[in-house]
This record gives structure tokens, sequence and C-alpha cells, in this order.
């Protein structure tokens, strides 16, 4: 029989980079849960230091990050730069902690688990102090092809994403805010965060580019999904596009099965997959968007239909607030996971 977790036995937790989009997100997170005020720190940059940030009934003042910020911190999560994850990650695991990190730092390094716990939960207990979160478009689409594997091997993968703009920060954000405001005003348009206007545009150009034409964003996504699955080989392209959307990620999916499977046997797989939830299965006209997807838990999967291109085809569609289990939901899953807590 599992137990409730008591209050004083609850891991301390460390937030560095509490400030930004999906620091904020944990935060929300641990307030739906109820979790203790005085077991968690807000670290940022010296830029924030002594800004406070409301959390249930209290306000918790923001610290800024030094070696000594990871004393007595059982779990520390990261969701800064990379730069920022590579210097205090370390340091806050020869300090005992446990690193939950949400960079593309350590997540290709193989002593380190890419998790997501509904797909890999036990790779969590091979971890030696950091366990990194991937990418958030990589973590929708593992969960949705573990639940199809169970039925049929996936034999080639094709993803095309719409990632909004909160994935690169709030700064990003803040840019797609100030642009379409002065889109609407007339005025000329600035680019600081993105290489091109992104304001009633899209830019098909996730990260900087590698000499095959890819970009780094496109190889996370096909090296992530081949390491969380354990498939090296796994056959999968994807084209990654920002769009001018504040949250969720959408993503639209071509799969090739080895076995000839009928729709029903699709939705039967996605709806027995714990964190996915189908729509559209009676009403074509319902399916998933950022505007009914954001701020909620599941992934959403809809569009599900027969390609009719190829033998066991499918096409489908997904959306996922990506600062949720994009972010911060899948991290604190792994904490609840690795520290075996019921609230
Ligand atoms: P700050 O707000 O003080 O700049 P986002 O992902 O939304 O862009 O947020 C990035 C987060 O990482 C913010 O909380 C930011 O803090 C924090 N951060 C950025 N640089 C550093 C740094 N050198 N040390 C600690 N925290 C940092």
């Amino acid at each position: 029989m599992s137990m409730r977790i008591q209050e004083k036995d609850l891991p301390s937790i460390a937030i560095l980079g509490a400030t930004g989009v999906v620091g904020i997100e944990c935060l929300k997170l641990l307030a739906e849960r109820n979790y203790p005020a005085d077991k968690i720190s807000l670290l940022a940059s010296p830029r924030s230091a002594g800004k406070f940030i409301e959390y249930l009934d209290e306000k918790l003042i923001v610290e800024d990050t030094n070696q000594d910020s990871f004393n007595e911190k059982n779990v520390v999560f990261i969701s800064a730069e990379t730069q920022v994850s590579l210097k205090y990650a370390p340091i806050a695991v020869s300090k005992g902690s446990l690193v939950i990190d949400d960079s593309s730092a350590f997540r290709m390094n193989k002593n380190v688990p890419l998790v997501v716990p509904e797909v890999n939960p036990e790779d969590i207990f091979l971890h030696q102090g950091i366990i990194s979160i991937p990418n958030c478009t990589t973590t929708p689409l593992v969960m949705l092809i573990y639940a199809i594997e169970k039925l049929s091997k996936v034999k080639r993968l094709v993803v095309s994403t719409y990632q909004s703009v909160s994935g690169a920060g709030k700064l990003a954000t803040e840019e797609l805010f100030n642009q379409s405001n002065d889109w609407l005003q007339n005025r000329e348009i600035s680019s600081k965060i993105f290489p091109y206007p992104i304001a009633f545009s899209l830019i098909p150009q996730v990260d900087d580019f590698e000499p095959d034409g890819y970009t780094k964003e496109e190889h996370k996504m096909i090296n992530e999904t081949r390491k969380i699955l354990h498939n090296p080989e796994m056959r999968i392209t994807s084209t990654c596009v920002r769009v001018p959307v504040p949250i969720t990620h959408c993503e639209s999916i071509n799969l090739e099965l080895s076995d000839n499977l009928d729709l029903q046997s699709i939705y039967n797989a996605l709806d027995s997959m714990t964190g996915i939830e189908v729509l559209g299965k009676n009403n074509f006209e319902e399916y998933p968007m950022p505007f009914n997807s954001s701020g909620k838990d599941p992934v959403f999967v809809g569009r599900i239909r027969k390609d009719l291109s190829c033998e066991n085809g499918f096409s489908m569609w997904l959306a996922s607030d990506n600062l949720r289990k994009g972010a911060a939901l899948n991290a604190l899953q792994i904490m609840e996971k690795a520290f075996s807590i019921k609230y």
C-alpha cells in the first residue's frame, strides 16, 4: 500500500531560474500541491535578487545564485540558460542535491538520464546527480509514440512543430507582445531575440543551423526521442517552426507503422496512456489548440486519421503546454517519482 509522505519529509527544493517562465510555472504547480513554502528557495541572477514572488498566502524572496545556494537542498530545478546549468549543476551535485535540469547541457550525456516519467521512469534511478528533462517538443512526442508502439513498431516518423514563443523564455514572450503592439500601431518592428519578426508571421528556424541544414532544435528532437525510447536507429525527421503564440506547442505527426491497425486501435492505445487525452473521436471539429490546451497538464491529441498515401500510415496532431508537461510539470513528476511522493 502506498503511504502519503509526511510534510516534514518532503524534499527541500531550490528553483534556479525562479523568475523565468518555467520557474514561475513550477511555483504554480507546487502551489497546486500545497507544497510547504519553507521547503522552497528561489534563485535567479543578481538582477532579480531581493524581488518577492507570491506563493500561496506568502511572499518568497528571490536570491542571487552562488556556491552556497544549494546547501541542504535535496532537489535543484534549473531552468535558465545552458551556461547557467553548466556552471551550477556540478556545484549542486557536489553538495548532494539531485539536479533536475531543463537545459540541453547534459541531455545527451550517457551518464545523465533523460526522462519522461510516463515513458522511461526506470531511468530515473540510474542518475549520478543530474537528470535532464527533454526539449519541450520531444516530451509530448515520445509519449504518443510510446503509446502507439505498444501495438506496432513505428517504422518512420515525420514531425513538424508549431512552437510558441515562451519556449524561448520571458524576453521572447515580451518580444511577441511588443512587436504585435508596434505592428498594430504602424510602428517599426525590432527583433532582438528572434532572427526575424515573429508577430503576424512565423519563423522556420528554432535555434542555430547545423552544417547539414537542420537546426539544432530539429537534431535535439531526433536524438532525444531516440535516447528516451532506447531506440538509436529510429527513423525520424523533423521541421521546427516558431509561431506567434504565447504558450503551447503543437505538432503535426505522420507515422508509418509495421502493422496494419485500424483507427479504433490507435484511439484505444492513446486513451490508455497516462497523460494523454484524445479529442475529436466523435466530432472532427473538436481538436486541440493553444486556445484549449494552455494551462492544462495533459498532452492533447486530435485530427487522427489514416494516411491515404501509404500502407499502415497515420497522421495526427498534438498540443501540449510547453511550460507544463513540456517543462515544469515533467520536472516535478520526476522529483515525485524519485522521492516516492504522494501528497
Ligand atoms: P533573471 O530574471 O534574474 O534574469 P527565461 O527562461 O524566462 O528567459 O528565464 C531565465 C531565468 O534564468 C530567469 O529566472 C533568470 O533570472 C535566470 N538567469 C539568467 N541568467 C542567470 C544567471 N547568470 N544566474 C542565475 N540565474 C540566471
